[in-house]
């Protein structure tokens, strides 16, 4: 902690502000019912609102795979952090979105690389004509005015990234700005949620235990067959006997994960394919470039999933 932000601390004391309290849900415990609350709906319309452009206002489609939007629900009511764990296009992404529109909260989403720096998350100042001016980052915006900020592949970015948000995260649920000489303290509706893949996971691209230990965690997988048939069927619009056949292709390449294939065939990618092929894309040509020729260069892996695309199409 830097002279600046010891003082803020200790300013924040002083006022007896210092202990900030636990955060209180907007609207008590949130609503079962699977439409979103109507003061939600109401706040979209407003133009003044500085979320408008991070409001989910059409439901996204979410095929439920177990007990993760009760569970998700349940860390929300009590603002827990949350990190989501699984291979690349099992839908992390989306299962936020879908949180997102259900509790009827902005979602402001970041894709962390790796020359991210804190001041993209946090804000800096700008010079304009009228001379120095302070602009918000996404997190500064989600935990000033409450939305939920959702920081996606959090590993890729670099180490001093996750130190900015470790007070954000904990009782004390503020953001210093350092630069700026402010503290903000959270909105009682901003929740943080990462997503990691622990596929990738390397000493250099862990996440630190000290960081880790601030967040509740939701596994995610590719789902078991019906349902993967039934999500690759409704969002590309191929009928659900050719979505069969692209989910047993996909396992057959799941089962190469560690021999010779880093990472297995995604939902994602099944549904580019089936996308292809509901536009009349020959489906072993759709095959071939959705799902085989990303995934790998090397001769003999690509003939082997060739060949799999062969015994079904
Ligand atoms: N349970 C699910 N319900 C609905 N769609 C899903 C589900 N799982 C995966 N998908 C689909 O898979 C696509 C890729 O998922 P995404 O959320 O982008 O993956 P991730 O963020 O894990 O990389 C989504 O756009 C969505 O179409
Ligand atoms: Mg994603």
């Amino acid at each position: 902690m830097n002279t600046l932000t010891r003082r803020l601390y200790a300013a924040r004391t002083q006022q007896g502000a210092g202990a900030v309290p636990t955060p209180v849900p907007a609207h008590g415990t949130v609503p079962a019912a699977a439409t979103r609350p109507a003061a939600a709906v109401a706040s979209a319309a407003d133009g003044s609102d500085p979320l408008a452009a991070y409001r989910i206002t059409r439901e996204p489609y979410w095929r439920t795979v177990g007990d993760e939007v009760a569970l998700y629900e349940a860390a929300y009511a009590v603002r827990m952090p949350m990190m989501l764990k699984g291979p690349t296009g099992c839908g992390k992404t989306r299962f936020v979105e879908y949180m997102a529109w259900k509790l009827g909260k902005p979602l402001i989403t970041v894709a962390c690389h790796e020359d991210m720096t804190a001041s993209d998350l946090v804000g800096r100042f700008l010079l304009d004509a009228s001379g120095t001016r302070w602009q918000d980052g996404p997190l500064a915006l989600a935990a000033r005015y409450g939305a939920i900020c959702y920081l996606d592949e959090v590993v890729e970015a670099r180490q001093d990234t996750t130190v900015v948000i470790h007070p954000l995260t904990d009782k004390r649920r503020m953001l210093p700005l350092e630069k700026k000489g402010e503290v903000i303290e959270a909105h009682p509706d901003f929740q943080l949620v990462i997503s990691f893949n622990p596929g990738y996971q390397s000493l250099m691209k862990d996440l630190k235990q000290s960081t880790k230990q601030r967040f509740g965690a939701l596994d995610f997988d590719y789902p078991e067959h019906e349902v993967e048939v039934e999500i690759v069927a409704h969002e590309s619009g191929v009928d659900r006997e050719t979505a069969g056949k692209l989910v047993h292709i996909a396992e057959r390449a799941r089962n190469l994960k560690g021999h010779g294939l880093d990472e297995g065939i995604s939902t994602r990618m099944l549904i580019h394919a089936g996308s292809l092929i509901a536009q009349g894309v020959p489906a072993l040509s759709a095959c071939r470039m959705a799902l085989v020729r990303p995934i790998t260069d090397d001769a003999d892996m690509r003939d082997a999933l060739d060949a799999a695309v062969t015994t079904y199409f």
